[in-house]
């Protein structure tokens, strides 16, 4: 009798040990598979077995309960590939702006238009973002008297004769590039922030 029960566990023992055996392509057996597989179909993962999972498919269609390829698509995959030559907007419509850091692109920059008007609303985010990132050099009302101008050298005063008569692209582009000795600051303040900070900054001027 016991031999027959320790024989008992050791068989059972045996097949559980062997489910935990994958690596590779083999993810051994997987206990609750609805855990790792998702139903819905994912944009990323296909699963390409026409039969994985069949044994849980309550659908009666002959397929896998875990098969997600889309065999229509490019790689089977779930999303399609965008065509080619497809430019990215925003979720305003603008596209990128694919300017270079060169005085061409600087002087072209005088065409380019504020997507916004100077609002009440506006210029109060255009304020909290120029606190956060310029005023510090060219000072709360941007006489270049910021507590970092001390240290660093040549802040420009923006309320100067030649920087009041900039355009609001020449200001945008300056801040998505830097310029002379002010660094970029295109890859921490969002297009749009920086749009609203020109605003903000022309509104400055006029004071
Ligand atoms: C680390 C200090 C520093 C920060 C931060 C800074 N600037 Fe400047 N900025 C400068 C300096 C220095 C110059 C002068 C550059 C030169 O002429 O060499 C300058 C010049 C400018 C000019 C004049 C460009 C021209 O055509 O001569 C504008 C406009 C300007 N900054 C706007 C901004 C705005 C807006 C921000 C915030 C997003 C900002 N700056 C952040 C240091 C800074």
């Amino acid at each position: 009798m016991r031999f027959i029960q320790l024989g008992l566990v050791s068989v059972a023992a045996a097949v559980l040990l062997a489910g935990c055996k994958a690596g590779g392509d083999n993810q051994g057996l997987e206990y609750a598979p609805n855990m790792y597989h998702s139903v819905a179909y994912e944009p990323l993962t296909q699963i390409t077995e026409k039969d994985y999972g069949v044994w849980v498919n309550s659908l009666d269609n002959g397929r896998g309960e875990y098969y997600n390829s889309n065999e229509y698509n490019p790689f089977r995959m779930n999303l399609r590939l965008p065509p080619a030559n497809t430019v990215r907007r925003n979720k305003y419509g603008w596209l990128p702006y694919r300017a270079t850091n060169d005085t061409t692109s600087l002087r072209l920059a005088n065409k380019l238009m504020n997507p916004y008007e100077a609002t009440p609303a506006i210029l109060e985010q255009g304020k909290a973002m120029y606190e956060i990132n310029c005023k510090h050099c060219h000072g709360a009302k941007g006489e270049g008297d910021g507590k970092v101008a001390d240290k660093y050298p040549g802040v420009a005063n923006l309320k100067s004769d030649a920087i009041k008569g900039v355009t609001e692209g020449h200001i945008f582009h300056v801040i998505t590039f830097g310029k002379g000795l002010m660094g970029s600051h295109g890859s921490q303040v969002s297009e749009e922030d920086r749009w609203k900070i020109t605003k903000y900054v022309k509104e400055l001027q006029k004071n």
